[in-house]
């Protein structure tokens, strides 16, 4: 007998560094422009060719995922008709806030799949979740349509993040729902690829999360964790996709972890984690 040895996927978090809203489709969904990067921390997807398909969530995150049948990761190993695929997802990044874990997780999941099974990629992973075409890409990305359209940009400045999520669960069509407008500016054509972690941040000024301002006004605690970040220091503060997490941007990995460490004793209830971009 031939035991097949257990790969691993990394999941990461995808950040939303400004995303624009810029109309809407018939079908309801929105079309947007954004600028995406994706983190070191992350979830782990590790699997094994076993006796039928299945999935064990663990890690300190898995409490969000419990009694979930439907999970991403299942449906992407449905989507790929894999039938006999041990999983285990390590769950770091919390559910449902903004940074893609799911997304990022059923990335992982179709990647791993066609690892273990050598089975090609399906053609629909949008039917997924809109995230998941960028998620697949794992790198510095503009993304616009309502997510399938993925552009691979180069490396941005070295940088480092932290990462602030409140605890408080936002409802993604309901952020869209509560939009004033739906026809906003695009990004600039021109990304500041060449810039500098000062230019960058200036120019990103400029930039937006349209979904912010609808966030902040459902979910207070938002608006608390960016001035938390502004407070620590960051050079910028904005909610990632359709909250709760927020990210704040500092120069190195030791601001950021000093930041980190101040909103965490400010705020002790709160999931603060400190990382760099890949
Ligand atoms: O595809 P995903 O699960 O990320 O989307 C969750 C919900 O967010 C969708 O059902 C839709 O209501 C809204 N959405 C949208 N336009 C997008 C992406 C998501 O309106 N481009």
């Amino acid at each position: 007998m031939t035991l097949s040895a257990a790969v691993t996927e990394a999941a990461p978090a995808k950040v939303n560094l400004a995303l624009h809203v810029i109309g809407q489709r018939a079908d309801g969904y929105h079309l947007l422009d954004s600028l995406v990067v994706f983190t070191d921390l992350g979830d782990v997807l590790h699997g094994s060719v076993g006796q039928g398909l299945s999935l064990k969530v663990i890690g300190p995150e898995a409490a969000g995922l419990s009694g979930e049948g439907n999970n991403l990761v299942l449906r992407a190993a449905r989507l790929m008709q894999a039938d006999n695929i041990a999983l285990t997802l390590e769950k770091h990044l919390p559910v449902a806030s903004g940074i893609g874990g799911g997304s990022s997780d059923a990335a992982a999941a179709l990647r791993l799949i066609a690892r273990l099974a050598g089975c090609p990629m399906p053609g629909d992973v949008l039917t997924l979740g809109a995230d998941v075409p960028v998620c697949m890409a794992a790198k510095p990305c503009r993304m616009r349509g309502i997510g399938e359209d993925v552009l691979a940009i180069p490396q941005l400045a070295p940088m480092a993040m932290v990462l602030v999520n409140p605890r408080v669960g936002v409802s993604t069509p309901a952020m869209f729902r509560a939009l004033e407008r739906k026809d906003n500016a695009p990004l600039p054509d021109h990304l500041p690829v060449e810039a500098n972690f000062t230019e960058f941040t200036r120019w990103l000024a400029d930039q937006r999360n349209d979904l912010q301002a609808p966030a902040c006004a459902a979910v207070p605690a938002i608006a608390t964790a960016l001035a938390a970040l502004d407070d620590a220091g960051a050079a910028l503060s904005r909610m990632s996709g359709s909250g709760a997490t927020c990210f704040g941007l500092f120069p190195d990995l030791t601001a950021a972890q000093g930041a980190a460490g101040a909103v965490a004793r400010a705020y002790p209830g709160w999931w603060v984690q400190a990382t760099t971009l890949l």
